[in-house]
């Protein structure tokens, strides 16, 4: 047998199998857990009291009526899932230029957040995506002049949007439009009425992906023309998210974001080393997509890819992941 000056005979004293040798042993040193604590399931949710409507690109997530979201939170809820994200689609008929309908009292997050919160009061962590593509006309996140989403009249309809929210009892806003200074004006918004303590998680590092191909489909967000491009991220870029979440920070975000994550887990290191603020990563719909058509067709193993996936995310520096694994991770005991 040779030797060498570290580990004496080769193989030798030191032998990292050891540790791998039982189950016991490996989870004792595992260095990563994600807890159901972390995540946080997003909700698709409709105005009607009662509907349930399966989404063809998303198999196991539906667009939920009022009365459904409450009975899946609370089914959920046993699962020790206690966290939600509020996506509202509101009718055709409510959408207009502006996409004012985002700030009424009766829009579905808006009743929904209330009720949630009367239903299940602390139990509950309810977060509300703030961004008017669901609800304008043309589709865009921002106001829309002349093929072009302008910033600055687009801040008081996500602070007006975020203000309803809170009003309803959200315990975060998550702002997903990447209008330049959104942070700062939902921030003073919220403060000049008394919501000092609603947090802000910022969509702070949203790239222009393709892996929100089914979101697209589930909420009939997409843009009628043009694309996303002159307010999402190029996702050739890494420096500009270390910009964009030192920016969200100083603008008073309470949390950062990074989306997509799969593709982007060197982003989310870079932006974990930069910041202290606890960092979200959104695990989206074409990623979960993805791995549900490859399982339905037997080629992949469904609970080993989440389960990897998933600590790809937290290995890579996320504190707290969105996913619509969530559920079926918790039920089956995959993490
Ligand atoms: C709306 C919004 C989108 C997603 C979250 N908020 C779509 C988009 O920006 O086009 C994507 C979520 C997903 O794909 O799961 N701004
Ligand atoms: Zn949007």
């Amino acid at each position: 047998m040779t030797t060498d000056s570290t580990n004496g005979t080769i193989p030798g004293r030191i032998r990292p199998r050891r540790l791998r040798a039982s189950q016991r042993l490996r989870s004792m040193v595992q260095e990563t857990r994600v807890t159901a604590e972390q995540l946080i399931m997003p909700h698709f949710v409709l105005p009607a009291e009662h509907a349930d409507e399966a989404i063809a690109s998303m198999p196991g997530i539906a667009r939920l009526g009022q009365q459904e979201l409450l009975r899946q939170v609370e089914a959920d809820l046993e699962l020790g899932l206690r966290s939600v994200l509020l996506f509202g689609l509101p009718a055709e008929v409510e959408k207009d230029p502006a996409g004012k309908y985002a700030a009424d009292p009766q829009s579905p997050v808006v009743r929904a957040t209330r009720s949630l919160k009367k239903t299940f009061g602390e139990e509950l962590l309810v977060i509300t995506d703030v961004c008017l593509c669901a609800y304008t006309d043309h589709g865009h996140c921002g106001i829309l002049h002349e093929g072009h989403v302008l910033n600055d009249p687009s801040l008081p309809c996500l602070a007006a949007m975020a203000v309803a929210h809170a009003q309803a009892g959200a315990d975060l806003v998550a702002p997903s439009d990447m209008m330049d200074g959104r942070v700062a004006a939902i921030r003073d918004a919220l403060d000049d009425r008394d919501l000092s303590s609603t947090g802000i998680l910022s969509y702070s590092v949203k790239y222009a992906s393709a892996y929100y191909g089914p979101f697209r489909d589930a909420a009939a967000s997409a843009p009628g023309k043009g694309d996303r491009k002159g307010y999402q991220m190029d996702p050739a870029n890494v420096r500009e998210a270390v910009k964009e979440s030192l920016l969200d920070e100083e603008e008073g975000a309470d949390m950062l974001m990074v989306k997509p994550a799969l593709a982007y887990l060197d982003v989310i290191r870079r932006v974990r080393e930069e910041s202290l603020l606890p960092l979200a990563a959104y695990n989206v719909s074409g990623e979960y997509s993805a791995v549900k058509a490859a399982a339905e067709r037997g080629w992949l193993d469904e609970a080993a890819i989440v389960r990897e996936n998933l600590f790809a995310m937290a290995r890579a520096g996320a504190d707290v992941i969105i996913t619509y694994h969530a559920r079926e991770a918790l039920r089956g005991g995959w993490l």
